[in-house]
């Protein structure tokens, strides 16, 4: 392939092109020329009016035109100025490439389908005012050379824990088919709320598509619906309404994946038909996350169970066209198939090692079945445990590793690891942002993603399709909520999955967003103005700690404080690492063109104790997932804040047991831990915390434990387990962390809890 180079001429007599030349994602070639092409009442289309893909492509264009200008553009007819559409074969550009040539008297789109055509499009609209003006539409004159980098580029939604309406579907559609984005994964079944009529089971939206109205509720907070009270929140989607979506969504070249969630997360098909699941009991549909007491799986020894589903995909076939149906997979809590009769007989009788089998044995026999009707199967990583069925596509989402291991195995494998790509996660702050499940994926880290992990080699790495970004909607009850978590990282997604690696660049990129950020404005977008919290990341360098602070916003400033006070314009700036040798408070501001910036600044507590940099040992092992920034963290003199994911270290289950090694007998007074209660994450102070000495490393000697004072069902607290002694000559101290078991109201009831602990302060 001839090798395309970016170029960007910047003469100071094109301000106008400059400022309306701001596509994203950045084409793979740009050239701007000088002078503009003006479309007016004597411009013309021209097309081959025999070809039909042509002839919706030129129909999406001229709507677009209609409606920013209200102009009517001539077709086929001879005109002043022309603008060419063209079918051709074009080599270097493939399936969805486009060239796009601009000069005072034409206009020439050019591309092997009608998609490329498509895309050619949306770079020209983005030249384009976003609203309806009275402005006259000048085209900078440019050349455009342009094509994706993946042919996979996703944007997924989840339609059953909020419901949004056919209408803002086709607007979340329009604005992911404007960024090149190629396919809607449409997440339409769920524990509560199936979303989609199936003309042979009506009970599924009857019953399974309506629940209690809990939404002035936190999602994991909302009591159970009983009996008697109205299902009144939810909806579905007709199959007319479908129809309708996806032809919406093939005029802008995006196609639509249907997920048909199984054999878990399918609450809302048991409430409507309580046969398919192990105990076949009567249940209510789930209001949000209290699953105490539901069944949320198909039987998968219930042969009538295969049968519905069959018809049920009988149905999604027959509607979708895509190649590909998604049949999800994810977090299959397998203890009701431990139980039932008719899953054990099944693991006999098919041969199967164990439960994992089964949930392979079920996706096998699925997949045979939507093979059968020429469709191939898409399922969350999950699908990999007890053996990948032959042909299927694996969404990786835990992280990079189940994508990793299917591509080795020569599976196709789309790329959606929770970071940095599931958009529901926080983008800023979090202080100050609408509440969200956790996380944080901001723009940058969006922006700096790339989908192909450095563990595969060029030939595997052929296997990966592309990525998406995926929106649960627990916590998104709103279209503009949806809006706001979407925009501006959708984005930057875009430019990942579309752009060649070579071209990206963070500055240029925000200097573009510049632009859609008013088009989001004009058109009543909802959208997020980036991340202004200062990060605070500290760092040892020989037993000294310091303190880097950064921001992602371009051209901003940093200031800070160290007495406890709110950073002015009068505080200090930040130029290089700060070090820190005395316990104090850290809080640090965006500030922008003179102006603060953010909701709440930044704070870190740093504490400066007798253990600081000693090496801790672990009896039990840390979760994999909580290890803040190492082995030494209970040590670092850096506490931990109210972001989970931040510089706390986790158990699942076992009791935390340190023991610290200070290296020689110090004289010390008093040690506490730092412990951290958040209801809704599992995460429970613990039970008690037992405080030892010693000076050979073997013979401990109690000093003190500390029961939990603390309520049990309190939602979120930072608590310290402290003991003050007669000074002791002590080389090790350990300190025992039993865990709890989650309480009887909670989701996780009697289950194991977490505990999150961070600084082991000993003075
Ligand atoms: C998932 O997030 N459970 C696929
Ligand atoms: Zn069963």
């Amino acid at each position: 392939m001839k090798k395309l180079f970016l170029v960007l001429v910047l003469a100071s007599n094109l301000l106008i092109a400059q400022r309306n030349v701001s596509i994203i994602p950045q084409p793979v070639s740009l050239q701007i020329n000088q002078g503009a092409f003006v479309i007016d009442n004597s411009t013309a289309v021209k097309f081959n009016t025999a070809d039909k893909e042509l002839k919706l492509a030129v129909n999406f264009f001229s709507a677009a035109i209609r409606n920013i200008s209200g102009k009517t553009l001539l077709l086929n007819d001879v005109a002043k100025n022309n603008i060419v559409f063209k079918i051709a074969k074009t080599n270097g550009i493939g399936d969805e490439g486009y060239t796009l040539n601009v000069s005072p008297s034409s206009i020439t789109i050019v591309a092997n389908t009608k998609a490329g055509v498509i895309y050619g499009i949306q770079s020209l609209l983005q030249t384009l005012p976003a609203i309806r003006t009275n402005e006259v539409l000048q085209v900078p004159c440019m050349s455009i050379t342009d094509f994706p980098r993946f042919k996979y580029r996703g944007m997924h939604l989840d339609v059953s824990r909020h419901f949004f309406s056919p209408e803002f579907v086709k607007e979340y559609i329009n604005l992911l088919a404007s960024y090149k984005m190629n396919t809607f994964h449409w997440h339409l079944v769920d524990d509560q709320g199936w979303r989609i009529e199936i003309k042979k089971y009506p009970l599924l939206t009857s019953v399974g598509a309506w629940r209690v109205d809990q939404t002035d509720k936190v999602w994991a907070s909302r009591p159970q619906a009983k009996t008697g009270e109205a299902a009144t929140y939810g909806g579905y989607y007709t199959q007319e309404q479908i129809k309708d979506i996806i032809k919406y969504a093939a005029e802008r070249n995006v196609t639509i994946i249907p997920e048909i969630e199984m054999p878990g997360h399918v609450a809302s098909a048991i409430a409507s038909y309580p046969a398919l699941s192990c105990t076949q009991q009567q249940q209510l549909p789930l209001t949000g996350g209290n699953y105490s007491g539901m069944s949320s799986n198909y039987c998968a020894g219930n042969d009538s169970v295969f049968t519905f589903l069959e018809n049920v995909l009988t149905e999604v076939i027959a509607l979708f066209p895509s190649k590909y149906i998604h049949i999800g997979g994810d977090e299959v809590e397998k203890g009701p198939w431990k139980v039932c009769p008719k899953c054990q007989t099944r693991i006999k009788s098919s041969h199967l090692e164990n439960e994992d089998g089964l949930q392979s044995y079920f996706i096998k026999r699925i997949e045979k079945f939507i093979n059968s009707k020429n469709r191939k199967i898409i399922g969350w990583d999950e699908i990999l445990e007890g053996g990948l069925a032959p042909e299927a596509t694996v969404m990786s989402w835990r992280g990079e590793a189940g994508g990793i291991e299917a591509a080795k195995a020569h599976h196709d494998v789309i790329m959606t690891p929770g970071s940095p790509v599931y958009f529901d996660h926080y983008q800023a702050g979090p202080e100050g942002e609408p509440l969200a499940i956790g996380g944080m994926n901001t723009l940058k880290k969006v922006y700096d993603y790339e989908p192909i992990p450095k563990e595969l080699n060029a030939a595997e790495a052929k296997y990966v399709l592309g990525a998406q970004a995926n929106l649960w909607a627990e916590y998104i009850t709103t279209a503009e909520q949806v809006e706001y978590m979407v925009l501006p990282r959708m984005l930057a997604l875009a430019e990942v999955v579309w752009s060649p690696k070579e071209n990206k660049n963070w500055e240029n990129f925000n200097e573009r967003l510049k632009n859609h950020f008013k088009a989001f404005g004009q058109r009543g977008l909802h959208y997020s103005l980036g991340n202004f919290t200062v990060s605070i990341k500290p760092s040892s360098q020989n037993g000294r700690l310091f303190v880097d602070l950064s921001t992602e916003i371009l051209n901003a400033a940093i200031y800070y404080t160290t007495d406890g006070t709110e950073p002015t314009l009068s505080s200090n700036i930040y130029a290089i690492p700060i070090e820190i040798n005395a316990s104090l408070l850290l809080i640090a501001s965006t500030i922008l063109n003179g102006q603060i910036m953010g909701v709440k600044a930044a704070r870190q507590n740093f504490v400066m104790h007798k253990a600081i940099g000693k090496n801790v040992t672990y009896t039990n092992p840390l979760s994999r997932y909580y290890q803040a920034d190492g082995p030494n963290s209970l040590t670092d003199g850096v506490r931990g804040t109210a972001a989970v994911g931040k510089y706390w270290h986790g158990f699942n289950g076992d009791d935390l047991i340190a023991i610290i090694d200070m290296g020689e007998e110090k004289n010390i007074q008093n040690i506490a831990i730092g412990c951290l209660q958040n209801y809704n994450d599992w995460i429970f102070l613990p039970q008690s915390v037992k405080f030892e000495t010693s000076n050979d490393g073997n013979v401990f000697t109690e000093i003190k434990t500390v029961n939990n004072p603390i309520d049990i069902n309190t939602k979120s607290v930072m608590f310290d387990f402290k003991t003050d002694f007669p000074i002791l000559s002590v080389r090790y101290i350990r300190v025992t962390a039993k865990n709890n078991l989650c309480p009887p109201d909670h989701n996780g009831a009697g289950k194991p809890a977490w505990i999150f602990a961070d600084e082991i302060v000993v003075e």
